[in-house]
């Protein structure tokens, strides 16, 4: 397998201490995941340039296309203090990604709560964040990455129930898909030692898609369990729905999905 000159390039100007690269893998997560709980250290990761069976959450497929896209999984050890914040490492890969936007390419993502990253109201990355555990005792996360930079990346419409878009698509000039992945990790680890500051709040309250707007909250059946005005964020995280009494409800991410009020969606 030879890994690409400009893929080392990249690494070289992030700190992560070991990596592994994959021109065609399943899933970079279920690799991170073997490899985390074989001693791997904090920061390690796995890229792939292609995933025959990437992963979404609540056991979805993520198509990630061959040369078009970012597939990588972060391995993270948390210290005492970080294991406070687990919820908190998802969002994390999702504002990082919306810094790395508004920072080298001037592009205003926002993230559709909990952590899917949007342009112009269409999904370009989704993050899956997998623990594990023995017994009481954490031994660390994987924070999978999937980012759709070139056009090919966008998964044909019959395999989307959101509507996706790619980084290029937004773009007047050419995007080096491995300087965004370096940034995007550059920029992970600046925002993970942020997580305890009401900074990293705000950053994900700024950045939230359809806030002001009329959204739903879909169960995984599909059923509507709320619909209302998206307020924001609570102090740890969770949703803020107006309904149409006025009452503020708090939804905490899980198996529900949140939607705006549009016919399409
Ligand atoms: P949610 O329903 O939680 O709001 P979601 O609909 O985006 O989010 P997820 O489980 O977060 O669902 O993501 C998996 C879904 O993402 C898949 O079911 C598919 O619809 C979509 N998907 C798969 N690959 C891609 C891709 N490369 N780009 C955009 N969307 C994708
Ligand atoms: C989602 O939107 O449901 C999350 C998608 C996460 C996809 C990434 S791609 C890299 C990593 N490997 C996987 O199998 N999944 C994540």
């Amino acid at each position: 397998m030879s890994i690409p000159e400009a893929f080392i390039k990249a690494i070289q100007s992030t700190s992560v201490p070991q990596f592994k690269y994959y021109s065609s893998i399943d899933s970079t997560n279920r690799i991170a995941l073997e490899w985390l709980e074989n001693g791997t250290p904090d920061g390690a990761i796995v890229f792939a340039d292609h995933q025959s069976s990437g992963r979404g959450r609540f056991e979805r497929k993520w198509v990630t296309q061959p040369s078009s896209a970012i597939a990588v999984s972060i391995i993270v050890r948390p210290d005492a203090r970080e294991q406070q914040y687990l919820p908190l490492f998802s969002p994390l890969a999702g504002i990082a990604l919306v810094d790395v936007l508004k920072h080298t390419l001037q592009l205003d993502a926002q993230i559709k709560w909990p952590n899917d990253v949007l342009l112009n109201r269409m999904k370009t990355a989704g993050i899956l964040t997998e623990t594990v555990w023995n017994g009481e005792e954490l031994l660390g996360l994987v924070v999978g990455i999937g980012v759709n930079v070139l056009p090919q990346s966008i998964p044909p419409k019959g395999l989307l129930q959101y509507p996706a878009t790619c980084i290029q698509d937004h773009c007047p000039f050419p995007i080096d898909r491995f300087e965004i992945m370096a940034a995007l990790i550059n920029a992970f680890s600046f925002w993970r030692s942020q997580m305890h500051l009401t900074e990293f709040m705000n950053q994900w309250q700024k950045t939230l898609a359809f806030r002001g707007e009329k959204v739903y909250i879909k169960q995984k059946d599909g059923t509507v369990q709320l619909s209302g005005i998206l307020s924001g964020l609570t102090a740890n995280g969770d949703l803020e729905i107006l309904s149409e009494n006025n009452q503020k409800q708090t939804i905490t991410a899980g198996d529900v999905h949140l939607r705006p009020a549009e016919p399409e969606n």
